[in-house]
């Protein structure tokens, strides 16, 4: 039997964005957090390097705002950069508050250890050792059991928000349980559903990251942005037995080299930063010289550092690697670029407010204007936490000011049956992953992004048949919600007639003189 529920927030998405914005609501106020998998199943419990914050007293505001600013290659709005960095150090005091433990200096003072990513200049990445993710959302799940007001529904699905009088009311979701849909209402909606990584073959994401919050949001009218800006991540570990293994960038960071398959280095003659150059030149960078030798992979290598040193500071790199046969003390480290981070999202203001009254959207998911053309390393986590207090606040501001939530109505099962043909969702999900990878990843041009938009056009069209005749399942939905997504990506992709940061076209390989954001609109909504 489905079943009705009502709080006055629901937040989908239990990552780093979505339990901070729970807890930092107001003990009285009833919430509900809902994840599609185990609690700890996003990204960021996956998340190695650390979080980007302004700690240091060679560090300063200014210099931590130019080095996002540039990284983001011109189009990060610079409002957002300040808003967020200027906020890096209270959000670390919170999280140190709430029990994190992040790695100390072994000085007197027993200072937080800092280290350096790509685009940094100043050590100013706090991390607990290279399982900063692990650290952050094991705390913050323990303190989310605690509270009283907050609930949590594990491996539930959120299929499509509930719009009613023009403001957002509540979700339909998949109890993947019973494999009933519940109706969830609440005076205020929360997207925090991560990012949408696995439209591409290889990625460092965890399963879940299929752009549900994204396409959710686009089909409730939303207006999305930036989504040609998929951000790969140099150095994922390249072995077949090891499925999205990252190596985190700060091992690039304490001296790591990377060298081509007969040991020379490279990345000097790409660019004067070498191996710390922003992400996107780097990836770029690595699959230009696997390209020209026809290599699978590049390696990393920071053999030169003592065994206690890489004991210390990446016991989770080394023992990973060491189960595949891979000695770190000894030996490079294979790795390719994989997609990692979408840079792109569901436009907000600086509270989180998205176009449908009523609904917010924070951390990966959202597009606040903070990371522009790419990402830096270990603003993800901050933007999360920091955007993550910032909606709390603007919910408690209006909770009493707002109605409760109308009578929706409940899900209609009656014209669907089982599915007997599951093949048609994995076949589709493999091409997919498959074309975007091809056609719109790392080098693009226009005839690849043509082909990839006619495929995810037919894709589409299959799936919405699909979905209108079967019942829904996890599967179904991730699938429905990422080809809408690539959508979205190759769209904003053929739209922009140049090169910037993470968006690299053989068409239009200059980079304009006015730097713009690609804003895509929803057609048929009356805002
Ligand atoms: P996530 O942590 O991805 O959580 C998403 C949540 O939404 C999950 O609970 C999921 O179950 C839920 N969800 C999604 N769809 C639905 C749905 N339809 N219904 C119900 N629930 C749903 N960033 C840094 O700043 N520093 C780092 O060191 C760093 N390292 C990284 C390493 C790796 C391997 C990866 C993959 C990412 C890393 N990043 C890092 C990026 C960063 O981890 C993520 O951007 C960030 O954790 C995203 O947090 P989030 O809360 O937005 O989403
Ligand atoms: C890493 O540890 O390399 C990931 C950091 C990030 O994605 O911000």
């Amino acid at each position: 039997m489905s079943q009705q529920f009502q709080h006055d927030v629901l937040v989908i998405g239990s990552g780093a964005a979505g339990l901070t914005l729970a807890l930092q609501l107001g003990k009285n106020l009833k919430v509900a957090v809902i994840s599609k998998g185990a609690v700890n199943q996003g990204s960021t419990y996956w998340a190695q390097g650390g979080i980007a914050a302004v700690l240091d007293d060679e560090d300063s505001i200014e210099a931590h705002v130019e080095d996002t600013l540039v990284a983001g290659a011109n189009l990060c709005h610079p409002d957002a950069v300040t808003f967020t960095v200027e906020n890096s150090r209270d959000t670390i005091n919170w999280l140190v508050q709430e029990g994190v433990e992040f790695s100390r200096n072994a000085d007197k003072e027993q200072s937080f250890h800092l280290t350096k990513e790509g685009g940094h200049s100043k050590r100013r990445i706090i991390h607990s050792a290279d399982a900063t993710g692990r650290a952050v959302s094991e705390t913050l799940t323990l303190r989310a059991i605690e509270a009283e007001n907050i609930e949590i529904f594990e491996h539930r699905v959120a299929i499509d928000l509930i719009k009613n009088e023009k403001r957002c009311q509540g979700v339909y979701v998949l109890d993947r349980s019973t494999g009933h849909v519940d109706l969830f209402r609440a005076k205020f909606v929360v997207l925090a559903t991560g990012g949408a990584s696995k439209a591409y073959l290889y990625t460092s994401n965890p399963d879940g990251s299929s752009g549900d919050g994204i396409a959710m949001a686009w089909r409730a009218g939303c207006r999305v942005a930036n989504m040609e800006f998929n951000q790969f991540h140099p150095t994922c570990l390249y072995h077949s037995q090891a499925k999205s293994f990252l190596i985190t960038e700060a091992i690039r960071g304490e001296g790591g080299k990377l060298l081509l398959p007969n040991g020379e280095r490279f990345m000097d003659r790409y660019d004067s930063r070498g191996e710390l150059a922003p992400r996107d030149i780097v990836a770029r960078a690595i699959d230009h010289e696997m390209k020209r030798l026809g290599s699978d992979c590049v390696y990393l290598d920071i053999s030169h550092k003592s065994p206690e040193f890489l004991l210390h500071h990446f016991p989770t790199v080394k023992a990973r690697c060491l189960e595949l046969g891979i000695d770190i003390t000894r030996d490079p480290i294979p790795v390719v670029p994989a997609a990692h981070y979408t840079c792109g999202g569901v436009m907000v203001d600086s509270n989180g407010c998205t176009d449908l009254a009523n609904l917010y959207a924070i951390g990966e998911t959202s597009f606040t204007g903070l990371h522009g053309a790419n990402r830096m390393a270990s603003n993800s986590l901050l933007e999360c936490m920091v955007y993550g207090s910032s909606a709390a606040r603007h919910i408690m501001g209006r909770v009493t000011v707002t109605p409760n939530p109308l009578p929706a109505p409940k899900w209609d099962e009656s014209q669907v049956t089982d599915s007997d043909e599951d093949v048609v969702i994995s076949h589709n999900w493999d091409e997919l992953r498959r074309f975007m990878w091809d056609y719109v990843g790392i080098v693009r041009t226009d005839k690849r992004l043509e082909r990839a938009l006619r495929r995810a056009e037919l894709l589409q069209q299959e799936i919405s048949e699909y979905y209108r005749n079967y019942k829904v399942t996890n599967d179904l939905l991730e699938l429905r919600n990422l080809a809408k997504v690539a959508e979205l990506i190759i769209r904003s992709a053929m739209s922009r007639k140049e090169s910037r940061g993470l968006h690299y076209t053989l068409d239009y390989p200059k980079t304009l003189d006015v730097a713009l954001d690609t804003v895509l609109e929803p057609t048929g909504f009356n805002r």
